[in-house]
C-alpha cells in the first residue's frame, strides 16, 4: 500500500500529465484533490495527443479507477465532453472506472459569467484567470450556497439551490457588472440534463478510496496548478482559488494525513508562468523566445503564451518545504539544449542591497527582487535519448545536482522528451 502525491513546485504547466500517466502502471486508483477545468495536462502516447482538464491523467491506462475529489471543482459538462471526446478515441470511461465524489462543488454557468465579468472590470489589473468560472465556484462553497453534485440526485432541492443562486447572481450582473443576467429554469433544465448522465458515476469517494487501501492498493494523487498559485501560500492576488500543495490531498480526497507517504515536487526545468502576477526570473529577451518556442510554451487550456524565465531555486525551495517535497521530477530539461549559459536563481536582492532567501507575502517587495544568478554551462548534445543519468552531459548534471542540493531534496526522475519512455528514473517513487 502506497499513497503518492505529485504536485507542481511552480507555477503549474510542470508537466504533470506525463509524470501521473507514466506512474499509474503501479498504482490502483489515480485521484484529483483540488482545482478543476482550469488545469490542462497533455499527454503523449505513442505519438497521439491528449489534453485532459478534469478527468486524471491516469485515464488512458484501461484497467485503473480514476477519482475525482469533493475538493475539485466540476463543470459537468466539460466532464461529459472529455468522457465523449475520450469515447471516440477508443477510451471508454465508463461508471465502473471513473468515480465523482457527492461533495464536490459543481460550477454553474453564472461562475464562469462571474469570472469573466469580473476580470473585464479589473482591466489591467486582471488575474488573468482562465476565464473557467473556478473562483467564483469556491466562493460559493465558502458562502455555504454552492451546488453539490450529490445535489444532481435531488431535483427539488436543485432547483431551489439555483434558484436562490441565479436571484443573487442575476443582481451583480445586471446590475454591477451591466452584462446580461441569466435564466434559472434554463439552468435547471441543463442541470437535469446532466444528472441523467453523471448520476452513476457519483459517489462517497473517500470511503473507496479507503477500500482500495485497506485491500492493500495504492493511490496516486494528481495535483493540478502550482505551489505559487496556492491561494494561501502563493502570490495572492495571482492564485488559483484552491490550495495546490500537497497537504490539500488529504482534506480535497478524504483520506487522513497518516496515509500519505511521498510527495513527488514537479519541477521544469526552467520557469512559465500563465497570466498575471510577478516572476523574478522572467526573460523577455531571446533566451525567454527560446523556451518559449523549443518548449511550445502555450496554455493547454486557454492556449495563451506562458511567460518563461530561468529556474528559480527559491521558488521551488519554497515549493519543498510547503509540500514536504521528498523527490525532484525534472521535466522539459531538452528544451534547453543548445543554450550556451543556464542561470540558476539563488535568492533575491532588494533596492536597499538586502537579500531575501524566500519569497515575500508583499507583492510590492516581491516586484522589487533582481535574482541573484549562479552561471552554468550549457549544452548541446541531443538528450532526448538517454535513459540513465550517466547518459547525461557533465554539465547538465551539474545544473541538475545543484538544484537537488540547493532546495535539499534528491532527484527522482528526469524527463527528457514528451514521450513516456523519454524518462531517466533515478529513485522508486514509491520505495518512501
Ligand atoms: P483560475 O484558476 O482560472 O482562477 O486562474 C487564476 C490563475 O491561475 C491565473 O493566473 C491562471 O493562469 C492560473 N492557472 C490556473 N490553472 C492553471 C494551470 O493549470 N496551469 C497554469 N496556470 C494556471
Amino acid at each position: 500500500m502506497a499513497c503518492v502525491i505529485v504536485v507542481g513546485s511552480q507555477w503549474g504547466d510542470e508537466g504533470k500529465g506525463k509524470v501521473v500517466d507514466l506512474l499509474t502502471e503501479r498504482v490502483d486508483g489515480i485521484v484529483r484533490f483540488q482545482g478543476g477545468n482550469n488545469a490542462g495536462h497533455t499527454l503523449v502516447v505513442g505519438g497521439e495527443k491528449f489534453i485532459l482538464h478534469l478527468i486524471p491523467s491516469g485515464v488512458l491506462h484501461q484497467n485503473k479507477t480514476c477519482f475525482v475529489g469533493n475538493g475539485v471543482v466540476v463543470d459537468p459538462a466539460v466532464l461529459l465532453g472529455e468522457i465523449d471526446r475520450l469515447a471516440a478515441r477508443g477510451v471508454k470511461v465508463g461508471p465502473e472506472r471513473l468515480r465523482i465524489s457527492e461533495r464536490a462543488h459543481l460550477i454553474m454557468p453564472y461562475h464562469a459569467a462571474l469570472d469573466l465579468a469580473r476580470e473585464k472590470a479589473k482591466g489591467g489589473g486582471a488575474i488573468g484567470t482562465t476565464g473557467r468560472g473556478i473562483g467564483p465556484c469556491y466562493e460559493d462553497k465558502a458562502a455555504r450556497v454552492g451546488v453539490r453534485a450529490v445535489d444532481l440526485t435531488e431535483p427539488e432541492l436543485l432547483r431551489s439551490k439555483i434558484e436562490a443562486n441565479v436571484a443573487e447572481k442575476n443582481f451583480w450582473l445586471a446590475n454591477y457588472f451591466h452584462e446580461e443576467p441569466l435564466s434559472a429554469q434554463a439552468i435547471y433544465e441543463q442541470y437535469l440534463g446532466y444528472a441523467k448522465r453523471l448520476a452513476p458515476y457519483i459517489s462517497d469517494v473517500s470511503l473507496e478510496l479507503e477500500r482500495v487501501l485497506a485491500g492493500g492498493g495504492s493511490l496516486l494523487f494528481e495535483g493540478a496548478q502550482g505551489t505559487h498559485l496556492d491561494i494561501d501560500h502563493g502570490t495572492y492576488p495571482y492564485v488559483t482559488s484552491s490550495n495546490p500543495v500537497a497537504g490539500s490531498a488529504c482534506c480535497g480526497a478524504g483520506v487522513g494525513v497518516t496515509r500519505l507517504n511521498s510527495v513527488l515536487g514537479l519541477v521544469k526545468a526552467y520557469t512559465t508562468r500563465v497570466g498575471g502576477g510577478p516572476f523574478p526570473t522572467e526573460l523577455l529577451d531571446e533566451n525567454g523566445r527560446w523556451m518559449q518556442e523549443k518548449g511550445a510554451e502555450f496554455g493547454s487550456t486557454t492556449g495563451r503564451p506562458r511567460r518563461c524565465g530561468w529556474l528559480d531555486g527559491v521558488v521551488v525551495r519554497q515549493a519543498v518545504r510547503l509540500s514536504g517535497i521528498t523527490g525532484l521530477c525534472i521535466t522539459k530539461l531538452d528544451v534547453l539544449t543548445g543554450l550556451d549559459k543556464l542561470y540558476f536563481c539563488v535568492g533575491y536582492r532588494l533596492p536597499d542591497g538586502g537579500t531575501l532567501e524566500a519569497l515575500p507575502a508583499s507583492l510590492n517587495k516581491l516586484g522589487q527582487c533582481q535574482p541573484i544568478y549562479e552561471e552554468f554551462e550549457g549544452w548541446r548534445e541531443d538528450i532526448t535519448g538517454a535513459r540513465r543519468y550517466d547518459d547525461l552531459p557533465a554539465s547538465c548534471r551539474a545544473y541538475l545536482e545543484r538544484l537537488a542540493q540547493f532546495v535539499g531534496a534528491p532527484l527522482t526522475l528526469v524527463s527528457v522528451g514528451p514521450d513516456r519512455e523519454a524518462t531517466i528514473v533515478l529513485q522508486d517513487v514509491f520505495a518512501a
